[in-house]
């Protein structure tokens, strides 16, 4: 009885003070209209904001919160709503003086921040990122005495951060990533002791971590990212009981490695990477009930010595580009171990493959390319290619057969073993790859014949076989018809022999043409490497994502060249009509150069060189107009070189050693005036290699090269180099599966 009496009580009170505050919520303040209205009509026209008008109160208005009793506007939030102006000075927005929230986020606002925002003291948020903000931020910024939350980011900002910054004390959010900010900021915020989300990245930041930091005892989370900063960490870091994601990638900090910095309880996301910090690794007591799906990266420094065991307690790992040489007392830790990538590429370390690396059973990742792994690829690795993605121990001294343990590999998508030591023949179970799109053993000493075999795994793009002791005919009459999803083959540099049928080439469909659903449809799989041509790759860098080039697509090639084809030329190499690049140089082809290669209008570069090809080049790949790279040297052709820019513009040595060939005296005139068409001559000097080797140049550092290669500007032997400058390519992409 009590109980309902009272409840009846209540619930009177609360009918009378739920009237009484409606008949007053909705009813703004003349003053605060007028301001509004002023404000609106400082931009264009906005749809948006077509409630903003005097016929109804402004505490109604969309995005508009006025405080309930006394009628003034408290709340203004207008993300994403382009107002294509900029802020004035004397903008009516500053006579909103009671406002504690303001976002113009993502408003495309550009100009300077006018610093009359500091007449807005009560705001506790602000949130003017993602705009085009210019100049510096107002030093009146410190008149936001009780601001709590304020983004900048992702604006033009240039200039120091105001000093007077350390006044608001009462700032736990503060995000200043993507500007041009310069100067020692962090000097100023030691007193800033709210803080737990501090975000500065990408910025030109520099100077050192004060002791006062030592202080933010409630950071969380910590974005230094991409800025010059340059001192070494704080060696005790356990007072940041808090902090879990720790991000000072890309910058200039130096020392040792802070061994307490594993020990923090929710520490989830480390990245280190592409500093230069040095010595060994000690990762203190993690403790084992914590840190379930811990990421680290500590790639690009110049750590040194043992990688400690307790790695095994974290989930993705990246410690490629440093001097690692061996591996801490391992075996008995890692049985419950979770590691999904593994990333140790780039160091120097020797010997055998450690067994316990077959243990890490839900490895999807896996990269040791770039070392000096010794002896044969333990047959055990079997136990890790069930749930594998990628497998790449290119570039060691692996010897012996590549073991035949792929019957489980069903999620194997990129398999490289290229640049070791590798004989005997390639393993049969390679067939149940059946994901399998990217195959590289190049430059090993494999002897084998063709895998007819492989043409049925229905998504392979890329097969690289060059330089081995591959041999036999590439083609029989009833296996020939796989492979029709091949974007690039290269069996160059092998002991391939026999002709090629006319129809050779009919079956390899996705050389000639690009079916747009291959590239829309969503399972595809995940686009770990450069080989999945329509998402885009992603990979937690550095704490955001970054999207990496769209890979060339429609690039396409085949390379031959340097084994013992004879016979004709396949005229249905004219099908190809998507190829971009063709190498068929020192073969023993013969006879006339198809007519059909003219229809190949996307060709790029042509390499014909050496072989025995006679007759004349077909009028009609004068036309060819992106045709940038040709060779035609050392064969028996003859008539007319012909018309059409891309030919005059060859350099003479294209086409020496074609006896019978002319009208090559435009093309000769500044080398050799007197000769102008050059014979054969064991000294005269050639460029070498001159478009044969890069196929394979870009898929050593991974196919992602393929993304925004510029075929045309390849020619120098520093082609490696060159393309790692060029695109940051220097490992093999990927996307960190546990990301959020
Ligand atoms: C004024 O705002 C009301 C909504 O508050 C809307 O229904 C009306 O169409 C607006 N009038 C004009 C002229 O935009
Ligand atoms: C910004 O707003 C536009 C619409 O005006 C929207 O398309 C875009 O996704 C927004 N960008 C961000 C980063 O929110
Ligand atoms: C922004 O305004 C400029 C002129 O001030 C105009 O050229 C541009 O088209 C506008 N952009 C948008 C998205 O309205
Ligand atoms: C702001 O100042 C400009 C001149 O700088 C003037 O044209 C404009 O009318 C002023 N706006 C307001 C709202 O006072
Ligand atoms: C700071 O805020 C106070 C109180 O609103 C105001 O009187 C003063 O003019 C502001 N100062 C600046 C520099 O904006
Ligand atoms: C920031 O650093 C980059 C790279 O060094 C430089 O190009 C740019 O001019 C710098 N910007 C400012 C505002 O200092
Ligand atoms: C920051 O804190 C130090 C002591 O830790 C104090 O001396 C200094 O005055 C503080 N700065 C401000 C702006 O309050
Ligand atoms: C850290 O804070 C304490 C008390 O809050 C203060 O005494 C000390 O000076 C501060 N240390 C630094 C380095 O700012
Ligand atoms: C590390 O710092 C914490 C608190 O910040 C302190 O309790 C601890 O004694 C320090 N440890 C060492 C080894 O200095
Ligand atoms: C590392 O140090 C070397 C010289 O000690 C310097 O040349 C290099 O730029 C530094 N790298 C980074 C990322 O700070
Ligand atoms: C591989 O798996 C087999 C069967 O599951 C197991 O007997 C063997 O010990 C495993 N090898 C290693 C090195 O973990
Ligand atoms: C392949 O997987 C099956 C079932 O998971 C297992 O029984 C078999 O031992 C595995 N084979 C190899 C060679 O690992």
């Amino acid at each position: 009885m009590m109980v309902r009496c009272h409840c009846y009580f209540f619930c009177l009170i609360f009918v009378l003070l739920h009237t009484l505050a409606s008949s007053t919520l909705n009813h703004c303040r003349n003053d605060q209209r007028d301001a509004l209205l002023e404000f609106k009509d400082e931009f264009a026209s906005l749809l948006e904001l077509s409630s903003w008008n005097k016929s109804s109160d402004c505490c109604s208005w969309v995005e508009v919160t006025c405080d309930a009793k006394s009628g003034k506007v408290i709340l203004l939030e207008l993300p994403s709503t382009s107002l294509n102006s900029s802020l004035k000075p004397n903008s009516s927005l500053f006579k909103l003086q009671h406002l504690t929230k303001l976002s113009l986020y993502n408003c495309s606002l550009y100009g300077e921040i006018p610093s009359s925002l500091g007449y807005l003291s009560r705001l506790t948020i602000l949130d003017l990122s993602y705009n085009a903000l210019v100049g510096q931020i107002p030093a009146s910024i410190g008149n936001l005495s009780l601001i709590s939350f304020l983004d900048l980011s992702n604006n033009r900002l240039v200039g120091q951060v105001p000093t007077s910054i350390e006044k608001l004390f009462h700032l736990e959010w503060l995000v200043l990533s993507n500007n041009q900010l310069v100067g020692k900021v962090l000097a100023s915020l030691g007193n800033l002791t709210q803080l737990y989300y501090l975000g500065l990245g990408n910025n030109n930041f520099s100077g050192n971590i004060p002791v006062s930091f030592s202080n933010l005892t409630k950071l969380k989370e910590v974005y230094l990212n991409n800025n010059y900063f340059e001192s070494m960490l704080p060696l005790n870091m356990s007072g940041f009981q808090e902090l879990s994601y720790f991000d000072v990638g890309e910058n200039s900090f130096f020392g040792p490695f802070p061994s307490s910095l594993f020990t923090l309880p929710l520490l989830m996301k480390v990245f280190m990477g592409r500093n230069n910090f040095t010595g060994p690794i000690d990762f203190g007591n993690i403790s084992s009930s914590s840190n379930p799906g811990l990421v680290l990266y500590l790639d690009h420094n110049k750590f040194t010595g043992q990688v400690p065991e307790s790695i095994s307690k974290f989930l993705d790992i990246d410690f490629s580009y440093n001097s690692f040489s061996s591996f801490g007392k391992s075996s008995e830790v890692l049985e419950e171990t979770q590691i999904a990538q593994l990333d140790l590429s780039s160091n120097s370390f020797r010997g055998p493959l450690p067994q316990w690396i077959c243990k890490l059973r839900s490895l999807d990742f896996l990269d040791l390319s770039n070392n000096s792994f010794s002896g044969s690829i333990p047959q055990c690795l079997r136990n890790l290619t069930v749930s594998l993605n990628q497998l790449l121990l290119s570039n060691n001294n692996f010897s012996g057969t590549l073991p035949d343990m792929f019957v489980n590999a069903t999620n194997l998508k990129v398999l490289d073993v290229s640049r070791n030591q590798l004989e005997g023949k390639l393993p049969k179970s390679l067939i149940s790859c059946n994901h399998l799109q990217f195959l590289n053993v190049q430059m090993n000493i494999i002897k084998d014949t063709f895998p007819f075999w492989l043409g049925s795994l229905p998504s392979l793009n890329v097969l690289i076989l060059r330089s081995n002791q591959f041999y036999g005919p590439v083609y029989q009459p009833h296996l020939s018809a796989g492979f029709q999803n091949l974007r690039v083959i290269d069996i160059s540099h092998n002991g391939f022999s026999g002709s090629l049928p006319p129809s050779y080439f009919s079956y390899w469909h996705n050389m000639a043409r690009i079916v747009e659903q291959d590239y829309d449809d969503e399972n595809l799989g995940n686009p770990r490497y450069g080989i999945d041509y329509h998402n885009t790759m992603e990979m937690v860098h550095k704490g955001v994502y970054t999207e990496f080039e769209r890979i060339r697509r429609d690039f396409r090639a085949i390379d031959f060249s340097g084994n013992n084809f004879f016979g004709n030329i396949p005229e249905s190499i004219g099908l190809l009509k998507e190829l971009r690049v063709l190498n068929l140089s020192s073969n023993a082809f013969t006879n006339n150069i198809p007519q059909s290669l003219a229809s190949l209008t996307k060709l790029e570069a042509l390499d014909l060189s050496r072989n025995n090809l006679s007759g004349q080049i077909p009028r009609d790949l004068g036309n060819l107009f992106f045709l940038s790279i040709m060779n035609f040297s050392h064969n028996n052709l003859e008539g007319p070189v012909p018309q059409g820019t891309q030919f005059q513009r060859q350099n003479c040595s294209s086409f020496m050693d074609n006896p019978k060939l002319y009208g090559l005296e435009e093309i000769c005139r500044e080398t050799h005036v007197a000769n102008p068409i050059p014979q054969k001559s064991e000294d005269m000097l050639e460029p070498k290699e001159q478009v044969i080797n890069w196929i394979a140049a870009a898929i050593a550092y991974g196919p992602g090269v393929f993304c925004g290669l510029v075929i045309g500007h390849i020619f120098t032997s520093h082609k490696h180099e060159w393309f790692m400058e060029k695109f940051g390519l220097n490992k093999p992409r990927r996307f960190i599966k546990s990301i959020s």
